[in-house]
C-alpha cells in the first residue's frame, strides 16, 4: 500500500536525521547558556545572536543559525568558544550537561557571579579559558576532577581565597594562568607537568617552598610578580632544569641565594622592586644562557660583579652599589639597561647605563654608616 510505503520512508528519514541531530541535553545546555546572558549584551553581529533553536546546533549547513561559538563532533558539542562581544550575565550550571566538551573559552566578556561548581565535573575538558571576565568566589578543590585539563586560564577576574591544594593532582596541566585576581595564601604544591605558571598580580604570601616546586621538570616560565611573597629566594629555585624565564618582581623578598648550575636554560630573571639586601649575586654569571637580569630597586650594596658585563640587559638601578668594574666599558659589546640611582662615583655619562643620575652622596654615606670608600 502506498500510504504504508510513505510511512516507512518518513520513519527511515527521521531515524537518519536523528543520527545527526544534537542530543537533547546538549541543546538544553546551550539554551540555558544563552538565556542566562543579558539579551541587551547580545548584539546582532555576535555568535550568540545567531544561536536560533528553530534549527539544530550540530547539523550543518550553518548558513544563518549557529554561525559560530560552538563546534560539534557528531551529535555532541565538543567546543564552546564564544566571541569577545562583551556578553554579560552568569554562566549557567547546565553547561555541565555538555559532557563531551573539550574546550570552554568565554574569555574577554563580562560574565559575573561564581564559576558554577558543576563545570568541574566535565570529564573530557582539556581547555578552560575564563580569563578577562568578572567571575568571583573561590576556586573549589573539586577542580581536581578535571583529570584531562591541560590549559587553565582564569586570569583577570575577581577570584578570591587560596589556590586549592588539590591542584597538584591535575597531572595533564601544562599552562596555569590565574594572574590578576584577588588570590591570597601560599603557593600550593604545583602539578608536575606544568610548563607555564602565571600567578601575577594577586596577594599571594609566604615563602617559595620546596614542596610546591618539587619534581617540576618541565617548568619554563614562572610569573609571580606583584604579590606579597617574602623571605629569601632559595638557591634550588633557579636550578629547576627547564627554567627559562623568572619574574619575581614587586614582592617582599629580602634575600636571594644563587647556586652555580651544572646546566641551565635560564635566559631572563627579574627580581626588581623587592627588599633584597646583601651583595649582587655573582653566581648568576654562571648561567650560560642568561641574557637579561633585573635587580632594580632593592637594598643591594657593594661592588657590581665584573662577570655581569656578559649580559645583554642589566638593570641594577635603585640600589646602593659602589664600584663599577672596568669590564663594563672596555669591550665592544654594549649592554642595555640602567645602573642609575646607585652610589657609583665613576659612571660615565656617555653610557646609556648611566643616564639616570646617582644618589646624593649624603644618602650613600648614611647607607654605609659613613664608611664609604671612594670607588
Ligand atoms: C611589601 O612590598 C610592598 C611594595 O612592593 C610594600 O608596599 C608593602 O608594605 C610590603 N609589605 C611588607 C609586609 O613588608
Ligand atoms: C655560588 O655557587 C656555589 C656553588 O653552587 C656555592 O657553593 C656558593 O655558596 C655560591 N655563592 C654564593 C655567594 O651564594
Amino acid at each position: 500500500m502506498p500510504t504504508a510505503a510513505v510511512f516507512y520512508l518518513l520513519l527511515l528519514l527521521s531515524v537518519t536525521a536523528a543520527g545527526t541531530t544534537t542530543v537533547l541535553s546538549d541543546i538544553a545546555a546551550l539554551k540555558a547558556l544563552k538565556s542566562s546572558i543579558n539579551p541587551t549584551s547580545i548584539p546582532s553581529y555576535t555568535c550568540l545572536y545567531s544561536w536560533d533553536f528553530t534549527s539544530d546546533p550540530c547539523s550543518p549547513p550553518h548558513v544563518t543559525h549557529f554561525l559560530c561559538g560552538l563546534s560539534c563532533s557528531g551529535n555532541r558539542v565538543t567546543q564552546l568558544t564564544l566571541d569577545p562581544a562583551g556578553y554579560s550575565g552568569t554562566l549557567s550550571p547546565l553547561v555541565s550537561q555538555l559532557t563531551q566538551l573539550i574546550t570552554l573559552d568565554l574569555s574577554d566578556n563580562k560574565f559575573s557571579g561564581q564559576i558554577p561548581g558543576s563545570i568541574f565535573t566535565l570529564p573530557n575538558l582539556q581547555t578552560l579559558i575564563l580569563g578577562s571576565n568578572s567571575f568571583s568566589g573561590v576556586i573549589p578543590a573539586t577542580i581536581s576532577n578535571l583529570k584531562k585539563l591541560q590549559t587553565l586560564d582564569i586570569s583577570h577576574n575577581f577570584l578570591s581565597g587560596s589556590l586549592p591544594d588539590s591542584l597538584a593532582s591535575l597531572t595533564e596541566l601544562t599552562r596555569l594562568d590565574s594572574s590578576f585576581n584577588k588570590l591570597t595564601g601560599p603557593i600550593p604544591k604545583l602539578p608536575k607537568n606544568i610548563i607555564e605558571l602565571a600567578l601575577k598580580g594577586n596577594s599571594l604570601s609566604g615563602y617559595l617552598q620546596k614542596e610546591s616546586f618539587t619534581g617540576l621538570t618541565q617548568l619554563e616560565v614562572v610569573e609571580l610578580s606583584e604579590n606579597s611573597l617574602a623571605g629569601t629566594i632559595p638557591g634550588w629555585f633557579f636550578l629547576m632544569p627547564s627554567l627559562q624565564q623568572v619574574n619575581l618582581a614587586n614582592n617582599n623578598f629580602t634575600g636571594v641565594e644563587v647556586f652555580k648550575p651544572i646546566n641551565s636554560n635560564l635566559i631572563a630573571v627579574d627580581l626588581g622592586f623587592n627588599e633584597i639586601a646583601g651583595y649582587p649575586p655573582a653566581n648568576f654569571s654562571a648561567y650560560p644562557l642568561l641574557a637579561s637580569l633585573t635587580l632594580s630597586y632593592n637594598n643591594l650594596r657593594g661592588r657590581i660583579p665584573g662577570e655581569y658585563s656578559k649580559l645583554n640587559r642589566l638593570f641594577l638601578d635603585g640600589n646602593f652599589l659602589i664600584g663599577l668594574p672596568s669590564e663594563f666599558f672596555s669591550g665592544e659589546k654594549t649592554i642595555s639597561g640602567s645602573l642609575g640611582d646607585n652610589c657609583l662615583k665613576s659612571c660615565p655619562a656617555s653610557s646609556e647605563l648611566c643616564f639616570k643620575k646617582q644618589k646624593p652622596w649624603s644618602v650613600c654615606k648614611q647607607a654605609y654608616h659613613g664608611k664609604l670608600e671612594l670607588s
